[in-house]
């Protein structure tokens, strides 16, 4: 037999990138490519990138500029660049780095393997179309082992909302929803493989709308009940929701699904509703706030997480302020903050900039502000008991680490064999990014 060719895939972005870069491993592992985690080992390089913000864009160029070495070792290496990067600035990647073999945007990457057909030949090939085809059905049915207990199901993708700073409404195209017969289906292969939590992901994944087996167009509340149903699969979470889309199905899901865990992420990006309107966000402060209330009322203990945006143009001290009280308000458990990085080709990057220092200081005292409340939430968790989903093996002998309910870190003493099992623990304390705990009644 011949050894078989090598592919490494390193992932940029978010959890959507880490789903398709396993997409892109089954694919080509039809084409009889095994994965490597070396690059030095690889005969196929796929940077699988994200365009977000200016740096994560710019980090693509640094890191291919640093390939140039494995290609002199080894003149056969092919690389390619895939994801938003690719779908946003195609043929300028080859020209700008000549190393680059293939480009493929993150609709078409099915056709990899036909793709890598003409690179093997020599050719350039670029491919950022946005096919009316749906690539998951032209992906091969899950079949590897999964390493993990807890797996990335992607539901929904694309985004109509176009927010004025953000690029995912053209790098990813319109917002289409999955059928729901078919994630059913990938759900039970995931579980059948040893899986017990799904995260549900889309880039505005509560506007999910997918044809229903019943015939009717389902909400993702209807498909998260029906996942419910999964015998094997002990939690369901879900990312990335818009406040617009937060649905009374939904809230009251948050209260009635057991599966469904208490922790939500629910990006607001700023709490000065004249910021809002020029984001083009659809949502106010006080609507924001509201929701909050309706959602911690059909669950109290739900743990959230938002985004946030400083600097963006024309945020004056007052607006930020603004934000600095949404956010003593609400209380997040976790959050990420970024400063405001202009955008090519989207509305807010026509428009004058914050000066440098300013949003620089302003990112520093929103960061103060949520690491406290971080901190706070971690705290809070000591002396109490939580489930644990337990991952894999800690760092000290003995140990296990995994995720509470609320999506904290957890790290205990356990009997390698409760790695996938769901324990029950009492967290006896804190640190800013773990917890440690004891299983109750060991
Ligand atoms: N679909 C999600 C998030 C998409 S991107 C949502 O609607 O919330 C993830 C986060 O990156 C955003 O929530 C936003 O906070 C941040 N982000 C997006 N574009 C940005 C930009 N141009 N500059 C700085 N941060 C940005
Ligand atoms: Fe971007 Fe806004 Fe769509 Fe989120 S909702 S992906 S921030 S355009
Ligand atoms: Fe980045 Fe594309 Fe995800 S721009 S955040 S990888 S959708």
């Amino acid at each position: 037999m011949p050894t078989p060719k090598k592919l490494h895939i390193k992932t940029y972005g978010c959890q959507m990138n880490v789903y398709d870069s396993e997409r892109m491993a089954e694919a080509m592992g039809s084409e009889g490519y095994v994965t490597t985690d070396d690059p030095a080992d690889a005969d196929l390089i796929v940077l699988n990138t994200c365009h977000i913000r200016e740096k994560a864009a710019e980090k693509v160029y640094s890191d291919l500029g640093r390939l140039r070495p494995l290609r002199d070792a080894k003149p056969d290496l092919k690389i390619g660049v895939a994801g938003c990067v690719a779908q946003a600035e195609g043929a300028e990647i080859m020209a700008r780095q000549p190393l680059v073999d293939l480009v493929v945007g993150p609709q078409t990457y099915h056709r990899l393997p036909e793709m890598m057909r003409g690179v093997d030949r020599g050719e350039k090939v670029i491919d950022t179309d946005m096919p009316a085809e749906d690539k998951f059905d032209h992906l091969p049915r899950l079949r590897a082992p999964v390493a993990r207990p807890s797996a990335f199901l992607t539901v929904q993708e694309g985004c109509d909302k176009f927010c004025a700073f953000c690029v995912v409404p053209y790098t990813r195209g319109a917002e289409v929803s999955r059928p729901a017969a078919r994630l059913i289906d990938e759900a039970r292969a995931l579980v059948d493989r040893g899986v017990r939590e799904i995260t549900l992901l889309g880039q505005n994944v509560n506007a999910y709308h997918g044809d229903g087996p019943d015939g009717r167009t389902w909400s993702l509340a209807d498909l998260i009940w029906a996942l419910d149903g999964i015998e094997g699969l002990a939690r369901i979470r879900f990312t990335t929701s818009h406040p617009n889309d937060m649905t009374d199905d939904l809230i009251a899901a948050h209260g009635d699904c057991a599966k469904l865990m208490p922790y939500l992420h629910l990006p607001v990006q700023s709490g000065s509703d004249r910021i809002l309107k020029a984001m083009n966000r659809k949502h106010t402060a006080a609507s924001y706030l509201t929701l909050i209330e309706r959602l911690r009322a059909a669950r109290p203990d739900l743990a959230l997480s938002g985004d946030f945006i400083v600097g963006f143009p024309g945020e004056t001290d007052e607006d930020f302020e603004a934000t600095l009280n949404l956010v003593r308000q609400v209380r997040y458990a976790a959050a990420y903050s970024f400063r405001y990085s202009a955008r090519p080709g989207t509305p807010a990057a026509e428009r004058p900039d914050v000066p440098q220092d300013v949003a620089v200081a302003r990112l520093h005292r929103l960061q103060a502000l949520l690491t406290e409340q971080q901190v706070q939430a971690q705290e809070a968790m000591v002396g109490r008991e939580t489930d644990v989903l337990f991952e894999k093996r800690g760092r000290l002998p003995g140990q296990l680490v995994g995720k509470s309910d609320y999506l904290q870190g957890v790290h205990a003493q356990a009997p390698e064999d409760m790695i996938g099992k769901v324990a029950r623990v009492r967290v006896t304390e804190a640190k800013a990014n773990s917890l440690a705990a004891v299983l109750v009644g060991a």
